[in-house]
């Protein structure tokens, strides 16, 4: 979706080498990419050679770009030398990039967290120094996060950090943190000059962000909604059967892509009366048209309804679909 609706390129969340290198099934799903995302990137973590000279020529034939995350701040990761923590170990570093490099046959790129110093000259310096580093070692490019460790997402992006490194590097540089808007996007080029901006969360719940960037519009919220239902439905990121993690995630989508529309509320109120797949996609059907209406007293009445003995021999989605679908 972020690709339909502008997007240059996208990277894939991290994925650990260990399972790449070792074909380890759940990794080797996160690795499933499709033909409409390319140019694509898949992202890694780890610190063992062997492993990473493995997954990246596992890599080379499948995707178009092979970044290295270096801005992890999660201590599950950290602390066995990976993500972060390798912004305070640039020998390993470079010997990681140059490994990459020398296993692959497309380019190399790096995702990195300012230093964290605090005297800010200090910081500066050795956040030049680690993109240094990772030029020097060869990679294409270097993707700088203007936050720090400790900061995790907490706090603002400093993208004077980016500023700094653009001035140092030849190799292109993309800017990232905190891009929401259009205007966003307009003053993190202004003020750094940088190559590419990359949007993380606002991405993950409005991949239309790409088209208001680069177009000034939005998308209809209701269209997207039902794009990313089929697609989740497709790839599984959703089951059929309605599992109770997938209805879980579907309503937080729901409620993510119709943010700030009018009855917004109502919708997220009739959310917390459905069980089932189904049941959020008559809401939203429904919701899509104007034609959905529903107070407090109503959301009352389906939780009373539900419970009622009579339906129990009918299945839950059923029994939400009528009932959801009677307010009309
Ligand atoms: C839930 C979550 C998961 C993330 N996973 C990754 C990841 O796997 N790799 C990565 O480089 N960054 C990851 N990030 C960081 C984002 O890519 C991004 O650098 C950060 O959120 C700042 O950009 P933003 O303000 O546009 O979100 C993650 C962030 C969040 C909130």
């Amino acid at each position: 979706m972020c690709k339909k609706y502008g997007a240059g390129f996208v990277y894939s969340e991290f994925i650990n080498v260990e399972g790449i290198s070792r074909e380890i099934p759940n990794s080797m799903r996160m690795l499933k990419t499709v033909e409409e995302e390319k140019p694509v990137g898949i992202q890694i973590f780890g610190t063992n050679l062997d492993s990473i000279g493995k997954s990246c020529r596992i890599l080379q034939d499948k995707v178009n770009l092979i970044d290295l995350n270096l801005g992890c701040p999660v201590h599950k990761v950290t602390c066995t030398g990976a993500g972060a923590a390798l912004l305070e170990k640039p020998e390993k570093l470079g010997e990681i990039v140059r490994t990459m490099v020398k296993n692959s046959s497309v380019p190399i790129t790096v995702k990195m967290r300012r230093a964290d110093r605090e005297n800010p000259e200090e910081g500066y310096a050795q956040t030049i120094k680690i993109a240094k580093i990772i030029q020097d070692s060869g990679a294409s490019a270097l993707t700088l996060h203007g936050r720090t460790v400790p900061q995790g997402y907490t706090g603002k992006a400093d993208w004077s950090y980016i500023r700094a490194v653009k001035e140092a590097l030849d190799i292109p540089v993309f800017g990232n943190g905190d891009i929401r808007t259009r205007q966003d996007y307009l003053d993190i080029i202004k003020q750094t000059n940088c190559d590419a901006v990359l949007v993380g969360r606002a991405a993950m719940t409005n991949p239309g962000i790409f088209r208001e960037i680069l177009e000034g519009t939005l998308p209809n919220k209701f269209e997207m909604f039902f794009e990313y239902a089929k697609l989740a439905d497709k790839f599984e990121v959703i089951t059929a059967n309605s599992a109770s993690h997938s209805v879980q995630k579907l309503k937080v989508m729901a409620q993510h892509f119709t943010k700030g529309i009018e009855g917004a509320a109502r919708i997220r109120e009739a959310m917390n009366t459905v069980h089932s797949v189904e049941g959020i996609m008559c809401i939203m059907d429904k919701a899509k048209d104007g034609r959905f209406v529903v107070n407090n007293q109503n959301t009352k009445v389906v939780k009373s309804f539900y419970t009622e003995e009579s339906i129990t021999n009918k299945t839950e989605q059923t029994v939400e679909k009528e009932i959801v679908c009677s307010y009309v």
